[in-house]
């Protein structure tokens, strides 16, 4: 029995169509429920940002989860397989006409990935202050809170109806297949079964 954390919110759609291809009508998780248990399955629907915790600590087997929410938890989960979806980029976005210039003094940078834009900065030996925000994070820059933001860009729709604009790509993301560490050990051949299926849906796209 292989336990499977699933996102809710932005990668759901296309990664619980992977799931519906393979397990047919019998994948369906009822109304609110969060829970979904199939003979060789227990799939669990979690907040995209708590996927790689539960793995981490071995609640569940597998998971799916966005490479940048990877990159910012940076918790020793197993990358198994890209599955192409969910595809988007995290940027430092500013006002529309607006400059990156990282000889400012006192730049104000805001962000639900704090992580992420630390380890930017940090890298460039620029002295950022980093203030978090858990979503709206386009709105900062508009009321003066911010210089800039830090936020995944998908289709640009949200900066530009926002009057912000890319000035800088810091890293591309999509959807990876995780592992925790010992289920990867314990569970090989039910994890790799599942691989090599959800691989095989990948592949196919591909062709
Ligand atoms: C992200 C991000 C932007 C939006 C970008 O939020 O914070 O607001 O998507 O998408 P776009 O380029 O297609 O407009 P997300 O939907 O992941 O919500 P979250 O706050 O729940 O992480």
């Amino acid at each position: 029995m292989l336990t499977v954390a699933l996102p809710k919110g932005r990668i759901a759609k296309e990664t619980l169509e992977i799931f519906e291809t393979l397990f047919g009508d019998g994948f369906k998780f009822d109304d609110r429920k969060l829970i979904l248990e199939t003979p060789n399955f227990r799939f669990l629907l979690v907040r995209n940002q708590d996927v790689a915790t539960y793995v981490f600590h071995q609640a569940a087997d597998i998971g799916v989860v966005g490479l940048d929410t990877l990159e910012e938890q940076g918790l020793d989960v197993v990358r198994l397989l890209d599955l192409q979806r969910g595809v988007c980029k995290v940027s430092i976005g500013m006002k529309v006409g607006e400059k990156l210039d990282l000889t400012k003094p006192e730049l104000k940078v805001a962000s639900k990935m704090v992580n992420i834009t630390k380890r930017y900065f940090e890298e460039r030996a620029v002295s950022v202050e980093i203030i978090k925000l858990n979503g709206s994070v386009e709105l900062a820059p508009l009321i003066g809170l911010a210089d800039m933001i830090v936020d995944v860009v998908e289709t640009g729709a949200t900066m530009k109806q926002n009057g912000l604009e890319v000035v800088q790509d810091i890293m591309s993301s999509s959807t990876y297949l995780i592992a925790n560490k010992n289920s990867y050990v314990a569970k090989k051949d039910e994890v790799l079964d599942i691989y090599e299926k959800i691989n095989g849906i990948i592949k196919a796209e591909n062709d």
